[in-house]
């Protein structure tokens, strides 16, 4: 088979190409474990309110200093609304939905969640600065979606 000299440079970008792109996947899925969220975690969407964790929703300080955010997304709010939780400490959100998908971005941070009927959203964040941090659904559930947003205030120890 006679393979023109210009097809032979184009398929070897292309092997590199493939080579490159399968490296960057294997490099951050191994060395930097970069990968998608693994929690899965189910719950019944009609026994949010009545569940021993969820029923009460909120901020609780563990006995390692770490927080733990346990909150309630519905049409169309965060319960609760406003947190307050330390700066420079893991505050790790478990979250979950009784209606429809929701979910929660916290402005100037990477988190970024969908959440979901029927399953608990749990990720770790701890916020490098002390402030005021706007928290919104950017998930498009009913006509009030634009106003479901909270507060997140980070505070410095002993504030
Ligand atoms: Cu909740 Cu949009």
């Amino acid at each position: 088979m006679k393979v023109d000299f210009y097809e032979k440079i184009w398929m070897a970008i292309a092997a590199v190409l493939i080579v490159a792109f399968l490296s960057a996947i294997l490099i951050a899925a191994g060395a930097q474990a970069i990968r998608p969220p693994s929690h899965q975690e189910t719950i019944n969407p009609e026994e949010v309110y009545d569940s021993e964790e969820f029923g009460s929703p909120g901020v609780e300080v563990q006995e390692d200093g770490s927080v733990r955010v346990t909150m309630v997304t519905e049409m169309f709010f965060f319960d609760p609304d406003e947190i307050v939780v330390p700066v420079g400490k893991p505050v790790t959100f478990r979250i979950t939905s009784p209606d429809v998908i929701h979910g929660i971005l916290v402005a100037g941070t990477n988190t970024n969640a969908m959440v979901i009927p029927g399953y608990v959203t749990q990720f770790t964040i701890t916020f490098p600065r002390a402030g005021e941090y706007l928290m919104m659904c950017h998930e498009y559930c009913g006509t009030l979606h634009h106003e479901m947003q909270g507060l997140v205030i980070v505070e410095e120890e002993g504030a």
